[in-house]
């Protein structure tokens, strides 16, 4: 058992946290052992009502890509805030929203024409994209993936397969969702190793991975005819479920099954998205163009805003009759004005500077955690893109065995364990996956705080193993 002391609000912090427990559901859907009150945050720095100071990696969920508070941010908000807070985006017309559904069509891939929907948050825009996709083709069934994570909404949580707890009472889900292996490949579901699991069989001319294999040849065998699929749901890269990448050719063959099918192909880039990874969408890294993308979390650095960016065909009846009719899809919220002016800054923020920066820090933050991983004997991975970044805890590097669940005599897990001890130092990390700790900082993140956190890290994980 390792010994391990939970870290402690300071006084004022404290009693916020009591009025909290009394009113607010309950304290277990918090992030255990981050008993954190936030009364401001500037950058890469969160400060408490105690004057206690904390390091961001975790930018709220990978929301706050341009930074708490960004002064330019804050000023287009400000400033579209006196001219106009609401007034109807589904009926009505604002330069903001247009000029926002203009940057999403030509930012993400594909050089074809392109509409744009507006939500208030990621599930909504799963929700649009399902309802889209369905609509559209009139087809019944889903591919989803297990470890994926698409959010709370029933449709969301029918797509997600990441933890049992997010699904477990809500029955019945959306039927005809079939969840297929998704590219883990550190712990492959066919126990098989990446790149020499590839056989000599082709997809289109692309090499087929055995995960993908599957689905060509059980699942559209076996099951169901993809003639009765309406899309394929994917991350770009799987957020919650790990920070897994998948290898090269997986997005490829995704693209050329649901081409050969007449199946929509809908990237999920909530997480992955806007220039997280070191290119503005995830996808660019595969040279995959898809039908849809979802998009939210950065996107507005904050306030809530979520899009649907689809091929025209799809969202408009006067380009394809088979399109969302008028009244079919709609939101009061969704495009918020103000929200789209704080996107709007965002994405020149993110053009200018930002997305090169998540490639850069990103690069070396990567590389000094693999030199930490080769110094300790519980990290057995090490993986992301940019500032999409990852390590796996493990019990035995050599057998990959995981931690059992509980790791300390009060029945704490090891994540727990990792990301209390982290902010005790003044480090704000969360976990994912199995046994995983994501970082994911502000895009605005320096070399110098990305030295301090790693010094932080490797001080943690120095503490944990000298126990074991
Ligand atoms: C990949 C992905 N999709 C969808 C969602 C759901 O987004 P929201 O919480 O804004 O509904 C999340 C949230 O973490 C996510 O990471």
């Amino acid at each position: 058992m390792i010994s391990y002391q939970s870290p402690q609000a300071g006084p004022i912090a404290a009693k916020i946290i009591g009025r909290d427990r009394k009113v607010m559901l309950g304290a277990d859907t918090r992030t255990p052992e981050i008993p954190l009150v936030v009364e401001r945050a500037e950058g890469m720095w969160v400060e408490d009502p105690d004057g206690k100071r904390y390091l961001d990696f975790g930018a709220g969920y990978a929301v706050v890509a341009t930074g708490h508070c960004h002064p330019q941010v804050v000023k287009a908000i400000e400033e579209q805030s006196k001219r106009l807070l609401h007034i109807g985006g589904s009926d009505f017309y604002y330069l903001p929203e247009v000029e926002l559904a203009e940057k999403l069509v030509r930012l993400t891939p594909g050089d074809f024409p392109k509409r744009v929907y507006f939500a208030n948050s990621g599930a909504e825009s799963l929700e649009a994209a399902f309802k889209l996709s369905r609509y559209y083709t009139r087809r019944p069934k889903v591919i989803s993936f297990l470890g994926a994570f698409h959010g709370r909404t029933y449709v969301g949580m029918s797509l997600s397969g990441s933890k049992k707890v997010q699904r477990a009472g809500f029955s019945p889900l959306i039927p005809e969702v079939i969840h297929i292996p998704y590219p883990y490949c550190y712990r492959c579901s066919f126990h098989l190793k990446y790149p020499s699991c590839k056989g000599s069989r082709q997809f289109e001319g692309i090499p087929l991975l055995p995960c993908v294999e599957y689905l060509t040849d059980t699942v559209f065998e076996r099951l169901i005819d993809p003639e009765e699929v309406s899309a394929i749901f994917v991350e770009t890269i799987q957020g919650e479920g790990g920070y897994i990448v998948p290898p090269a050719e997986f997005h490829p063959l995704l693209r050329a099954i649901s081409q050969r099918y007449g199946i929509i192909l809908v990237l999920d880039e909530i997480q992955c998205g806007m220039g997280r990874t070191g290119k503005m969408f995830a996808i660019e890294h595969w040279g995959v163009e898809p039908d849809v993308v979802c998009i939210a979390k950065a996107l507005a650095s904050g306030l809530p805003l979520g899009a649907v960016v689809a091929k025209a065909e799809l969202m408009d009846s006067e380009v394809d009759p088979r399109a969302w009719k008028r009244g079919a899809h709609g939101s009061t919220f969704g495009g918020n004005p103000v929200s789209c002016a704080a996107a709007n800054q965002t994405i020149e923020l993110l053009d200018g500077g930002l997305v090169e920066n998540a490639a850069q820090v990103g690069g070396y933050l990567k590389g000094k955690l693999v030199e930490i991983m080769g110094h300790h004997r519980i990290i057995g991975d090490v993986r992301g893109k940019g500032l999409m970044l990852a390590f796996e805890l493990v019990r035995d590097k050599e057998s990959k065995e995981r931690f059992p669940n509980q790791v300390t005599s009060d029945g704490k897990g090891i994540v727990q364990v990792f990301v209390g001890s982290a902010f005790k130092k003044g480090l704000i990390l969360f976990g994912c996956g199995f046994n995983s700790i994501r970082l994911s900082p502000p895009l605005v993140v320096g070399q110098k705080e990305a030295d301090l956190a790693l010094g932080m890290i490797g001080e943690v994980v120095t503490e944990i193993e000298s126990q074991l």
